[in-house]
């Protein structure tokens, strides 16, 4: 999805330097064009738009074009929605007079009749960008009749929109001016010493600054190099104290690892460890975050529970439902939201909504989550971003605890949602007097051991004879895989197939085991391999006998099993063994060889493992 940057700071700043510095710590976010504009100290604004990775854009200012030092600039990267990839329609987009230019993110629904009523008026439109309107309409009122100020201007414009924003305006008349707003789009407020910082997102800015005011939906601020100023659309001056971020700028860097991704897999026992702590203390479980809503009476009358999520998250949700239904009896379904949103869903206060987003910003997610609400139905969000926009439409937010995940695909934040999710199971277990206080303590206990069962598959990972690496070399020339698993095993074929077609670009599927006979087994041949997560389980003897019919077509089955399982070994080619743990937390394991062996994968075909193609971190558009 779209970056943003923007600075406003004392003369003769190397401003173009803070902008490409900003977008290279956005570029997780997922893109394919970046541009900035600067104004320089002798009064110019500068433009410079690239199509492609940002590198092309610091490649041209390199060869001569570079702004020279100034007070003001906006950067952006873009990830297109209206208009092709290329040059012209990269961000930022001029208004008629060049003298003011606008960045976004998001979608402007109501582009094309605004469009329509700008070149009437003699506007010239020169991209085939949504964005484009904003330009033209905030010169409409900043150079119309009424000569309102750039604040003034920005604010009618934005009241005219319809759709999502995260915008930054400059203007070559206002040296010290950045103007900043947003409506269903992430941007947050930097604030530093005579100078500040607009963004997307935190890791942009933490090099200057830890000070920081994440802005509300509807609000726009006006940054100064001394002052901030925020109001809403309507004008109304709010009031906001700067939260102070205490991320590690390392933790945000890839700290040795070729890789943020594999980084993020070697974090995963701090990740869980966090998640966990504080969660269980003494042999019991503490979600105080959900005691206003259960003192409000808002978990009592729970007949029905709806996780709405998306990609991994979702996967996260269908892990969950076993493990609720298992604990509090309470039936679940896991949808994803982008078919929640249009299914004009039965929900009300009987009905308990869990929205699991790691970044907190998946618009679909969000529609779904806020029409869930319009129905009465009690939220409680599971995400790794403080302060995310489903933070606000939430009764109770479960934080994730991960630490910032800067890879694409999601990683440590599937770990860490399946273990937080599985603690409100057992919460709502708890409430509804379902477990009683022994097989409780042998379930926290069994959670409180899997960092160090994570840490004890990364370790052997690591050592030279591990055979995930030279597995997932062997089969990197694959065109396609398939991945089975039944009970809670299926999610995590789904998981572990997603991780590999996102980072390594080969077809793969997750099935139910028991599922594949019924038509999918006929594109099994030898050369599709098949994984199989055969972990110990209820249904182990039932996943051994689908691998058998699928040995029998002669395709190479992979076998993900539990330590001590040297029976396994007659019916797979391969075994990637993981420690033993309860049936309900077995993805947490079995995942971490899957991740491992797509890593690898993606590395022996050479692919971009941080940014993969076409996709972006936060999927802030519908
Ligand atoms: C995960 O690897 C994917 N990149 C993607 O499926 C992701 O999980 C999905 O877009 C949901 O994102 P969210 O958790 O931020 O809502």
């Amino acid at each position: 999805m779209c970056g943003i940057i923007g600075y406003v700071g004392p003369t003769g700043t190397d401003v173009t330097t803070i902008l490409l510095d900003g977008l290279a710590r956005l570029e997780y976010r997922g893109y394919d064009s970046a541009g900035i504009a600067v104004l320089t100290t002798a009064g110019r604004l500068e433009l410079h738009r690239r199509a492609g990775k940002l590198a092309n854009l610091v490649t041209m200012l390199k060869n001569g074009s570079r702004p020279a030092p100034g007070t003001l600039g906006i950067g952006h990267t873009r990830w297109a929605t209206h208009g092709r990839p290329d040059d012209t329609n990269a961000h930022p987009h001029p208004d008629c007079t060049g003298l003011l230019t606008v960045v976004h993110n998001g979608i402007v629904e109501n582009y094309a009749e605004l469009r329509q009523e700008l070149m009437l008026a003699g506007h010239t439109f020169r991209s085939e960008t949504d964005t484009e309107v904003l330009s033209h309409l905030i010169e409409s009122y900043y150079f119309g009749e009424a000569q309102h100020d750039l604040e003034m201007s920005v604010r009618l414009a934005l009241r005219r929109i319809t759709g999502s924003y995260a915008i930054a305006v400059v203007s070559q008349e206002h040296p010290d001016l950045l103007i900043g707003a947003r409506c269903n789009g992430p941007l947050i407020v930097g604030l530093g010493e005579h100078e500040q910082f607009l963004a997307s997102d935190i890791p942009a800015i933490l090099k200057h600054t830890r000070r920081i005011i994440i802005l509300d939906e509807g609000e726009i601020a006006a940054l100064r190099p001394d002052s901030v100023s925020i109001t809403t659309l309507d004008g109304i001056v709010v009031k906001r104290e700067p939260i102070v971020v205490d991320w590690d700028a390392e933790a945000a860097e890839k700290g040795g690892y070729p890789h943020f991704v594999l980084k993020e897999i070697y974090e995963q026992p701090q990740a869980l460890r966090r998640a966990l702590l504080g969660r269980i203390r003494d042999g019991q479980l503490h979600l105080a975050e959900l005691t206003r809503m259960q003192q409000e009476g808002l978990l009592n009358n729970i007949q029905r529970i709806i996780i709405v999520a998306c990609g991994t998250s979702y996967h996260a949700g269908l892990i969950a439902k076993y493990a609720i239904e298992q604990w509090a009896r309470i039936p679940v379904e896991a949808v994803t939201a982008a078919e929640f949103r249009y299914s004009d869903p039965i929900v009300g206060p009987e009905t308990l909504c869990i929205a699991v987003t790691q970044s907190g910003e998946t618009a679909d997610t969000l529609v779904g989550i806020r029409q869930a609400r319009e129905h009465g139905a009690p939220v409680i969000s599971i995400t790794n971003v403080v302060a995310s926009a489903i933070t606000r439409l939430s009764d109770a937010v479960l934080y994730l605890q991960a630490g910032p995940e800067i890879g694409v695909v999601a990683t440590k934040t599937f770990v860490t949602s399946v273990s937080v999710l599985s603690m409100l199971g057992l919460y709502l277990g708890q409430l509804r007097g379902r477990i009683p206080a022994a097989p409780m303590g042998e379930f926290l206990s069994a959670l409180e051991r899997l960092p160090d069962q994570i840490q004890h598959i990364l370790d052997k990972a690591s050592h030279s004879d591990d055979a995930i690496e030279p597995l997932a070399q062997h089969m990197a020339h694959s065109q396609s895989m398939m991945f089975i698993g039944r009970g809670v095993g299926y999610p995590t074929a789904l998981e572990g197939a997603l991780k590999l077609k996102e980072i390594s670009y080969i077809h793969a599927e997750g099935f139910p085991a028991g599922e594949l006979k019924h038509g999918s087994i006929a594109l099994l041949d030898p050369e599709t391999p098949l994984i199989a997560i055969a972990t110990a389980s209820h249904v182990y003897e039932k996943v051994v006998s689908n691998m058998q019919e699928v040995r029998a077509r002669d395709a190479r089955v992979i076998a993900i099993a539990s330590e001590g399982d040297e029976g396994i070994r007659r019916h797979a080619d391969d075994v990637l063994y993981v420690p033993a743990t309860l049936e309900v937390f077995s993805p947490l394991l079995a995942i971490i060889p899957l991740q491992l062996f797509a890593y690898h994968t993606a590395v022996a075909r050479g692919c971009n493992v941080d940014q993969p193609r076409n996709l972006a971190k936060s999927v802030t558009v519908e």
